[in-house]
């Protein structure tokens, strides 16, 4: 069988791809797991959009003012000018956002926003229902357990995937292939990204000579609960600040203003470099005081925070909360044009987080990676449908299946060895010295025995190494010192 598109991953920019194809071409969806299994599930603040024509020159400003000069005009402009479409077509399929009491959409406010344009669903479970949402509005296959361990290109064109199924390796064949596989939360020991998510297909494309670009923009999110016993953490977020809960040192000092005027509401790339500054110095364990929260009030907008903390045997919201900064969001990743096409490879596209539109420059604003998947999912999904259908002239090519090892039961030490190595070296605050040393490491491991997943990890990790190295100023969450 020979689809007309294969869409990777099905986070919200797969999906919202997937439904937007006609249910008359023949698509597939590939996951590695469960679908759910993505970091837009766990989306918790909610998705920003521009409310009016108005808003569109503010929403434009803040996210330029938020990625710290490194925005690309045209992408922010598309983001920005295209929000309400997207989210008006999410309202009229059916979806549902939180309202307030007269029944009017309710917008809530995170940091770095001017004003309040995010909206969410489910109090703090907006991934959560919008993904749910779109699964059930999509028309198309979907295999599960399944990883995509290569590309088939030839001649820059890409013809299909391999697949590894139940320990089988085949080839699937597409006219397109949508990569919307997600970010690289698995590479660091503190994240607050799905289990999945371990930057296979940004491996994958190393390999593949496609270009990466802005990997050392990697976002760490300031309020993460991390003394849970999961690899991935609590994320508390960003809209309890938004709504005015605070962070506070172990005496109760609000600290963040020694470091910015807006306090709570700096950008993340600030609050989050703030803490890490302010615990190195003080040695202070730090807190998030959610106590300005009614207690009827936190249960109704917060309901998956109150509940996962009381679990864990806080008393919320009157109890403050030990944070620390965690990784959270690859701004970086597989360059694309403003329509998801990779440049110099026929037929492939990439999405979501996995893609680098340029869209949030050296910092992403909160709430704006949902919207970036709609909107750029909906170009990419255009762009393909537009296409002149020429498959019936064409000659497909038909590709051997290699044989390689995937893992090996050495990679699981390997990799917990990598996660410490990227968060030692490579993440708030990064020196040159520290770099460098990542950099050897990671080189060591990849000279070793492993498997191919365990290489696309490695792989990811010393671009990210090898970006951070090259830019030599600090900007946005990239922080960089002479040492
Ligand atoms: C949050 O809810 O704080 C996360 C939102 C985002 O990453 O944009």
């Amino acid at each position: 069988m020979r689809y007309d598109t294969i869409i990777i991953g099905s986070g919200i920019a797969g999906l919202y791809a997937a439904i937007n194809i006609p249910k008359t071409q023949k698509v597939l969806l590939i996951n590695k797991r469960e679908s759910f299994k993505c970091n837009s599930f766990y989306a918790q603040g909610g998705i920003a959009l521009s409310k009016d024509e108005e808003d569109i020159a503010l929403h434009i400003k803040d996210t330029k003012d938020a990625g710290a000069g490194l925005c690309d005009d045209e992408a922010v402009d598309i983001l920005t000018k295209y929000s309400k479409e997207a989210i008006n077509d999410l309202i009229n399929r059916g979806f549902e956002f939180d309202k307030n009491d007269d029944g009017e959409l309710a917008y809530t406010k995170e940091a770095a926003h001017s004003t309040s344009r995010i909206l969410h669903a489910g109090g703090d479970a907006t991934g959560r229902y919008m993904h749910h949402f779109l699964l059930s509005q999509n028309p198309h296959p979907m295999l599960g357990d399944t990883r995509v361990v290569d590309l088939l290109i030839k001649d820059g064109e890409c013809y299909g995937v391999t697949v590894l199924e139940h320990r089988e390796l085949r080839n699937i064949y597409a006219k397109n292939v949508i990569i919307a596989s997600g970010g690289v939360g698995s590479l660091y020991e503190y994240h607050t990204n799905a289990p999945t998510i371990s930057a296979d297909m940004q491996g994958l494309c190393i390999l593949k000579g496609i270009e990466l670009e802005n990997m050392e923009m990697m976002q760490f999110h300031p309020t993460v609960y991390v003394n849970n016993s999961y690899a991935q953490k609590l994320l508390l977020t960003e809209a309890l600040r938004g709504e005015g809960a605070t962070i506070e040192d172990e005496e109760g000092r609000r600290f963040l203003f020694d470091y910015d005027e807006r306090g709570e509401l700096a950008s993340r790339d600030i609050v989050s470099k703030s803490i890490f500054d302010y615990s190195q110095k003080t040695g202070s364990k730090i807190y998030l005081n959610m106590g300005n929260f009614e207690y009827q009030f936190f249960i109704k907008r917060f309901p998956n925070i109150f509940n996962t903390l009381k679990n864990l045997g806080f008393n919320a919201p009157a109890q403050r909360i030990p944070i620390s900064p965690a990784f959270h969001y690859a701004i970086g990743g597989i360059k694309t044009d403003s329509k998801g096409l990779v440049p110099n490879v026929k037929n492939l596209y990439a999405i979501g987080e996995v893609a680098s539109t340029r869209v949030h420059g050296a910092n992403r604003l909160a709430s704006n990676s949902l919207l970036e998947g709609l909107v750029f999912a909906l170009r990419t999904v255009n762009d393909i449908l537009s296409k002149k259908d020429d498959s019936k002239n064409k000659i497909f090519l038909e590709f051997e299946v290699l044989d390689e090892v995937m893992s090996l039961k050495t990679d699981k030490v390997k990799k917990n060895e990598l996660r410490e190595i990227m968060w030692k070296n490579v993440s708030i605050v990064r020196s040159k010295k520290g770099l460098n040393g990542a950099l050897s490491q990671v080189n060591v491991i990849l000279k070793g025995n492993i498997g191919k997943l365990l290489k696309f990890r490695l792989l990811t990790a010393r671009e990210i190494i090898l970006a951070a190295l090259a830019r030599r100023e600090s900007v946005g969450v990239h922080t960089i010192i002479e040492e």
